[in-house]
C-alpha cells in the first residue's frame, strides 16, 4: 500500500492504496464519484475524463498514486470551479441548451474534455473543436449537438436545436 495525499472537487482526500490502483477506481470505488463513468478502461472513449492540475486526462489511463499531491476535478466538482456550488459551469449548460447529449454517458467526459479545449482556445473553429474532442467517442448524437454546445459556451453560436 501507498500513502497518497490529493483534493478532489476541493476536498483534501488522504488514503492507503494499491499502487496498481487506477485513479478512476479510485474516484468511484473510494469516493463514490460516480459522475466519472467507465466506458472501456483501455484509454479510448474518454468517459473517464477529468482533470488533474487543471488538464484534462482519462483517468482510467492513470494511477491513483500518480494524481499524489494533485488537485483532481472530476464532472461533479466542476461548478465549483467557476464557483457555482448549486449551478452549473457554462459548458453545462451550453450542453442543456444545446442538447448536446442523448444518454448522457460519454457527456461528463465531453464535458470535462471541452472545458480543457476551451481554456486552452477560446474561440475554436468547427474543425479544431472535433480535433481536440476526438478522443471522447459518442454512440448516440451523431456529434452534431455535441460541437454546437461546444460553440455557443464560447459564444460563437446561438441555441437553435
Ligand atoms: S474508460 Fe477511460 S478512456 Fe474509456
Ligand atoms: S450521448 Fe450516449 S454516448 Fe454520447
Amino acid at each position: 500500500m501507498t500513502r497518497i495525499s490529493l483534493t478532489v472537487d476541493g476536498a483534501s482526500v488522504s488514503d492507503d492504496v494499491e499502487p496498481r490502483l487506477l485513479l478512476v477506481q479510485y474516484l468511484r470505488e473510494r469516493l463514490g464519484k460516480t459522475g466519472t463513468v467507465i466506458g472501456c478502461d483501455t484509454s479510448n472513449c474518454g468517459a473517464c475524463t477529468v482533470h488533474l492540475d487543471g488538464t484534462s486526462v482519462k483517468s482510467c489511463n492513470v494511477l491513483a498514486v500518480q494524481a499524489d499531491g494533485a488537485e483532481v476535478t472530476t464532472i461533479e466538482g466542476l461548478a465549483r470551479t467557476v464557483g457555482g456550488d448549486d449551478g452549473l459551469h457554462p459548458v453545462q449548460e451550453a450542453f442543456r441548451e444545446c442538447h448536446g447529449l442523448q444518454c448522457g454517458f460519454c457527456t461528463p467526459g465531453m464535458i470535462m474534455q471541452s472545458v480543457d479545449l476551451l481554456k486552452n482556445n477560446p474561440k475554436p473553429t468547427e474543425e479544431e473543436i472535433r480535433l481536440g474532442l476526438e478522443g471522447n467517442l459518442c454512440r448516440c448524437t451523431g456529434y452534431h449537438n455535441i460541437v454546437k454546445a461546444v460553440q455557443h459556451a464560447s459564444g460563437q453560436a446561438e441555441v437553435t436545436a
